[in-house]
């Protein structure tokens, strides 16, 4: 079979073995027809809606040292909190403009499941918006008061499916944090998953494992980014990922699991590459809703996509460049 046989037929609902998902990402002539059929697949599941979600990132401590990301635990930059009662505050104003509130923050313990369930229900209370939690590996008691306050999803990604190469990035096995996905999925939240793209060491039949794990982990959404290199980390002078490879993997990703959600990551729209993740099986697109003193302190990776500009007015400048694609936002 060839390729792009390979591709029409994964994209008709057939099953895809690894080494047949890494033989696509290797082959560098079928880019065009592998980005055509996921935004065939992409059509079919969303039309022309994008989903657009605000994210609120509101502790940059952490307790882990992922030696990827610049706000781990030893890395000596200038550390914030926004307190509950201005987080509840800030997530009411942000979800009467967008449909869904993500809340992000390092592995802080500083909120505790009862603080982040009062939030959640804070924010409930007087909008309409779906809450995201993106808050690390808590156990299977505290995300069930997460998840009992009201919290719609859970934002927590596998990072790379290569065991070895996980305990390398993060100082401890993969199994702790499947078993969060699992315990995530029990409780009844929507699973958001994902990976990097480009990690040291990483190879194409990596990419294909994280692939097959999303659709075994059964994931609702999954955000597919570029590594991009950070200089206070351990893994200083590492390339970055590569966009059009990310956009290759996302565009599988998309022929895989037909139905679920994949946003064009920040990390690739800081590679420019928002617009062709919308053309190769993106649907959702993520808006930074930080307070702006905060933004430069959230410096997981270096780069910025997001304008120091006012929520509202953010929100309908993308909703123009959207129909200047002939999307829409939703
Ligand atoms: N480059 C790209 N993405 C990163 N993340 C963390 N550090 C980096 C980096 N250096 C991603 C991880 C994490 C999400 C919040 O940000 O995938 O889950």
């Amino acid at each position: 079979m060839t390729n792009s046989e390979a591709i029409l037929k994964i994209a008709g609902g057939h099953d895809a073995g690894l080494p047949m998902l890494a033989e696509i990402l290797s082959d560098e002539t079928i880019d065009e027809e592998l980005f055509d059929a996921a935004n065939s697949v992409k059509m079919q599941s969303f039309g022309s809606e994008v989903f657009v979600r605000a994210i609120i990132e509101f502790s940059n401590y952490c307790v882990k040292s992922c030696s990827y990301c610049g706000i781990n635990a030893g890395c000596g930059i200038e550390r914030y909190r926004i307190e509950p009662d201005e987080l509840v505050r800030i997530g009411i104003e942000t979800g009467k403009i967008y449909k869904t509130v993500i809340l992000q923050s390092g592995e802080d313990p500083y909120y505790t499941a009862e603080m982040l369930a009062g939030i959640v229900r804070g924010i409930k209370l007087e909008t309409e918006a779906a809450v995201t939690l993106s808050v690390g590996e808590r156990s299977l008691d505290e995300y069930r008061i997460m998840r009992e306050a009201g919290a719609d999803r859970f934002l927590i990604k596998h990072e790379t499916s290569d065991e070895g190469l996980y305990r390398q990035l993060h100082g401890q096995g993969l199994l702790s944090r499947l078993d969060c996905q699992r315990h995530i999925k029990e409780l009844g939240f929507e699973l958001g998953g994902g990976f990097m793209v480009g990690l040291p060491g990483q190879t194409n039949e990596t990419l294909a494992g994280d692939l097959l794990l999303l659709k075994k982990m059964q994931v609702d959404m999954a955000g597919i980014g570029p590594y991009i290199c950070h200089p206070d980390t351990a893994l200083l002078g590492c390339v970055d990922g590569d966009a059009q490879k990310t956009l290759k993997v996302l565009a599988l990703a998309r022929l895989l699991l037909p139905n679920c959600h994949l946003p064009s990551t920040t990390a690739l729209n800081v590679k420019g590459g928002m617009k062709d993740a919308l053309f190769c099986g993106a649907d959702v697109i993520m808006q930074k809703a930080t307070p702006i003193k905060y933004r430069r302190l959230y410096d997981i990776y270096p780069g910025r996509d997001a304008e120091d500009i006012p929520l509202g007015e953010q929100y309908e400048k993308l909703k123009r460049t959207l129909l200047g694609f002939g999307l829409h936002a939703k």
